[in-house]
């Protein structure tokens, strides 16, 4: 390891910005940046993001943070990349131009589709091959929606003129200026086409999906060198050497290294995961089984919870009901009240994740009397969110055998005290909030960091900190729990 290089710098690109957080040799956070990027909503339950802009968004976010912190990029070690999965992006090899926006995982218009190969029977081979519930949360269904509404798509994919990737292999072949056409294997395990057991590529789900096998990146490891920056990005040469989908590098970050440590990620959906170690476990409680890492030759898997109502809710809040003018407000908005007055908040916007999976749910406030305020709906919809994770991770205790007897945290809204309190009363057992965050770049500079041996695993041990843990204050409220499946029950099918 060269001794002038000084720095990680983590790409971070979720599902409403894109970050760059840039680490020392200490693991602590020198300088870190973020750029929000467009969202276009061209029908109900759809999404459209141009590829185009979430690359321009995140190359100026590298430049300048590199420019700002008064470093040179000749000083980065390693590049780690920590990205929002599922989403799907179609781009032409030759041009390197998309042919169609990216279609994130929020979106909804695939699940027709869906339901085709739930009612044939699909279902069980989905999930024994994958370990994904059959879904228009995956990409699967959206390539396939691609191929077949964009003129001449699936003729020119099947000649081998189009690549198909999640936003880790567009930002991979943007970074190498289309050299590497490559995606680790926590994102392709999100795809629906890859073996979880075989860790291939599968040609049975490729049929079913009828997705050309030519579309496909190569598949990497988490942790290895797998490329390096083209001339003109930053600077030539410096090694992509981690990438990992953001909720898998957000276990890494959190050090949730040995099998039953849970984390949770409050992004705009939010994710628990707990490692299962080695071994797949199955969920019989619709829960996700998916790869957390693999690093050389060893393979760890994760039991995973999606609730898809995060942050995107207190945005709605911000910029829909225009009640808040920052995210960070609704906390104090929620304050106002004691308690809910009796609303609750069943925040399905994007529909319903783990463990009801309901592409047809639709968010919905219910208990509104002539006495509610914007108080009891802020405070409804912190709670709805916490509850979402609740219901989760008491899934996950029953497929896995285990107790949970502590949650890690993080994410953008794990830094709301009050919110976390929530939490953890609901819970009723400790909360603890790391000392750096975000998790997932935190991940994802400790993979690159690995590969490229500016760290060891002991070291990044070492570094990992708790700031703050969160104990229950008051009893579990059983009483709001049970109106909670009252009215999950009431938002099912809506849009059918
Ligand atoms: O599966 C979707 C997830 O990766 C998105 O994460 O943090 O952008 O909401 P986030």
């Amino acid at each position: 390891m060269n001794s002038d290089k000084k720095y990680i710098l983590s790409l971070d690109l979720g599902s409403s910005a894109a970050g760059a957080v840039l680490f020392n040799r200490q693991g602590q956070v020198v300088r870190q940046l973020q750029k929000e990027y467009e969202k276009y909503y061209p029908q109900p339950g759809w999404i459209e993001v141009d590829p185009n802009e979430i690359w321009y968004t995140m190359l100026s976010v590298m430049e300048e943070l590199v420019a700002t912190a008064g470093i040179q990029a000749s000083e980065i070690a390693g590049i780690g990349i920590a990205n929002q999965r599922e989403t799907t992006v179609i781009w032409d090899r030759g041009t390197g131009e998309p042919v169609y926006n990216a279609i994130p995982w929020q979106d909804r218009r695939t699940s027709k589709l869906v339901d085709e190969f739930r009612y044939q029977g699909f279902s069980g081979l989905v999930q024994r091959k994958t370990g994904l519930i059959l879904d228009a949360y995956f990409s699967a269904s959206k390539i396939s929606w691609i191929l077949d509404h964009v003129s001449d798509a699936r003729i020119r994919a099947e000649q081998g003129q189009l690549a198909f990737g999640t936003i880790d292999a567009w930002l991979i072949w943007k970074l190498t200026a289309g050299k590497t056409h490559v995606s680790d294997l926590t994102n392709a395990s999100r795809t629906m086409l890859f073996n979880i057991h075989t860790l291939e590529w599968d040609q049975e789900l490729l049929r079913l999906f009828n997705i050309p096998h030519q579309l496909l990146p190569a598949i990497c490891s988490n942790s290895e060198v797998i490329a390096h920056t083209a001339p003109g990005i930053l600077e030539a040469g410096i090694p992509i050497a981690g990438v990992a989908g953001d909720q898998q590098a957000a276990l890494f970050g959190q050090m949730c290294l040995e099998p039953g440590m849970v984390k949770n990620t409050y992004g705009s959906g939010c994710f628990a995961l707990m490692n299962t170690g080695a071994k797949p476990v199955a969920s019989d409680h619709y829960l996700l089984t998916t790869i957390a890492w693999r690093i050389g030759e060893n393979v760890t898997y994760a039991l995973e919870g999606s609730v898809f109502g995060g942050s995107s809710v207190f945005r709605w809040i911000r910029d829909g009901l225009g009640l808040i003018e920052s995210t960070a407000e609704i906390e104090e908005l929620a304050q106002t009240e004691p308690d809910n007055g009796g609303v609750l908040f069943v925040p399905a916007l994007s529909g319903l994740g783990t463990p009801h999976w309901d592409p047809y749910a639709r968010g919905m406030i219910i208990g509104i009397t002539r006495g509610t305020s914007s108080g009891h709906i802020a405070r409804a919809a912190l709670e709805g969110v916490a509850l979402g994770i609740a219901d989760a991770l008491d899934a996950m205790e029953k497929d896995s055998g285990r107790a949970i007897t502590e949650l890690r945290v993080d994410g953008t809204s794990a830094t709301y005290d009050f919110f976390m309190q929530m939490q953890t009363d609901i819970l009723q057992y400790p909360v603890m909030r790391p000392r750096v965050m975000p998790a997932s770049a935190t991940g994802a500079a400790y993979l690159a960091g690995l590969a490229t041996g500016f760290w060891t695993l002991q070291e990044i041990k070492d570094q990992y900190t708790i700031a703050r843990v969160f104990s229950p204050e008051v009893p579990g409220n059983g009483k709001l729990r049970e109106k909670w499946q009252k009215a999950i029950a009431r938002v099912k099918n809506w849009d059918l």
